[in-house]
């Protein structure tokens, strides 16, 4: 990809975000406690673009549009995720995604997308819609839940049986699995750093889950290879997850992929899909419960696209444009991955600020996603700011939840399936109220999802009221 950087151009050093900090942590602690806070005040002292020290490396930090076009449409030989995200590997292993190198990753990565195609999604919302009734069957008639917990729970079925397939369901699905993915998750933080073979306990628990999860995938594995050897028939819904499709892929040589390759990706996908959707489904929730107004027009809208008892389809759900407006305005308002990174493998700018071999460069949805010169009245909930008239997203990269260019995520559509997915169906079958006052973000947290608990109050609503 060409890049936008012009490295003749005369470039200046950024502005230094001013102290109090340690010269080689840096601004740590600020960053721990309130990353959206520290950087946005950061923004306000010395402007779009700023520098500051971390943990020993070199931040440059850039908001805005014309920051993140410059970053995302970089030559990755310029500004690589590669270098950055390679901590990754103890995750996805080996040899698998940023570590294997552009040209493989491009390659496994493009194995994947097949399955996240329209007609692989529209067997996944039958899955999506019986994992959400699933799981509000078990509710009561009233009572209170922890919105959090129970998402995840939906999205843990879904990830599993959507990617994995229905065998590894049967076998790890239950009480377990949420805490394995957990453990898996919470083993990426601002320590991986430094390094993320540091003795930690959650380093520990990171590894085991994967060793468990990496172990029954191939225990699956060597059971459909060898229903096939024998030729017994292959269960329809088999034949429609994401480990049939990297099973019946070929390398450019025609050779099947390495067992190792396809184990690393299916986790890969968990980790990138399965906490990400919990946390964007959940603001959702939280944002709708805190702003009643927009329910009983979306009930409408509902009524008005999918007729009650019929199961839900990607047609009904592609209808349901005001559904899709507040997934949308929980995107801009509460992005998942608050922080995306690239390194700069050579001396190259940022908006005209020299950005030198080594650094790190920084974007932020969370923090540009509340530019006001970008969207109008940014704190407000306004699913009318994506109106034709307005479409306030529609200036390139100034929505990034999903990030931007070349490595823009792959699961965009099925993550706004499954979260339009579990609204429709809950908004359809129960009320929810909030229970606290206010649901803040939990800066604690890799992904930040609202401070635990995530108390609301729920009533079942019965089938025929309105
Ligand atoms: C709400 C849910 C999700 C959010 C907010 C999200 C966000 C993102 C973002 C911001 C990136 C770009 C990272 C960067 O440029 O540094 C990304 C990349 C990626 N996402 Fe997602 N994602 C979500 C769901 C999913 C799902 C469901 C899958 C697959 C099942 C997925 C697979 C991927 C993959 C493979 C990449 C790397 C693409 C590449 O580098 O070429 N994501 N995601």
């Amino acid at each position: 990809m060409k890049s936008t950087i012009d490295p003749a151009a005369p470039a200046n050093a950024a502005p230094r975000l001013p102290g109090p900090y340690l010269p080689w942590f840096g601004p740590l602690r600020a960053l721990q406690r309130n990353p959206v806070a520290m950087l946005s005040a950061g923004r306000e002292r010395v402007g779009d673009v700023f520098t500051f020290p971390l943990l020993g490396h070199e931040i440059v930090f850039g908001c805005g549009p014309e920051a993140h076009a410059e970053v995302f449409e970089a030559d990755e030989s310029v500004l690589s995720p590669f270098e950055v995200y390679r901590f990754m590997t103890s995750v996805f292993g080996e040899g698998v995604v940023y570590d294997a190198g552009p040209e493989e990753m491009d390659a496994q990565i493009g194995h994947t997308r097949a399955a996240l195609g329209s007609r692989h999604l529209g067997q996944y919302v039958r899955i999506m819609e019986a994992e959400v009734r699933a799981q509000v069957s078990r509710w009561p008639a009233e009572g209170e839940i922890d919105l959090f917990t129970e998402l995840n729970r939906m999205t843990v079925a879904i990830a599993t049986r959507c990617l994995v397939g229905e065998e590894f369901h049967r076998r790890m699905g239950g009480p377990h699995l949420p805490g394995l993915y957990h453990d898996l998750e919470s083993g990426v933080r601002l320590a991986c750093l430094l390094s993320p073979r540091l003795p930690l306990p959650a380093f520990r628990r990171r590894d085991r889950a994967r060793a468990l999860i990496a172990s029954a995938i191939g225990q699956v594995i060597e059971e459909r290879r060898e229903r096939e050897r024998s030729g017994e028939p292959v269960n329809p819904d088999e034949g429609q997850d994401m480990l049939s499709v990297l099973l019946n892929a070929r390398t450019d040589e025609g050779e099947p992929l390495p067992e190792q390759i396809i184990i690393g990706l299916l986790i890969g996908l968990i980790f990138a899909g399965h906490h990400t959707s919990t946390v964007l489904a959940t603001w959702t929730g939280v944002l709708l419960s805190c702003h009643p107004e927009f329910i009983s027009r979306l009930r409408a809208e509902q009524d008005e696209h999918w007729p009650r008892g019929a199961p839900l389809g990607t047609r009904p759900l592609h209808r349901m444009e005001l559904l899709e407006r507040c997934v949308r305005e929980a995107e801009r308002l509460h992005p998942p991955l608050i922080l995306l990174l690239r390194k700069a493998l050579k001396d190259t700018t940022l908006r005209g600020h020299r950005v030198t071999a080594g650094s790190l460069v920084l974007v932020s949805p969370a923090v540009s996603h509340r530019m006001t010169e970008v969207f109008r009245d940014p704190n407000r909930f306004d699913p009318s700011r994506y109106d034709s008239d307005r479409a306030e997203h529609r200036r390139p990269y100034s929505l990034i939840g999903f990030g931007g260019g070349k490595h823009r995520c792959i699961g965009i559509a099925f993550a706004y399936l499954q979260v339009k997915v579990a609204w429709s169906v809950l908004l359809r079958d129960v009320d929810l109220l909030p229970a606290k006052p206010h649901y803040e973000p939990d800066y604690a947290t890799f992904l930040p999802s609202p401070v635990a608990p995530c108390t609301f109050r729920f009533r079942k609503r019965s089938q025929g009221r309105p």
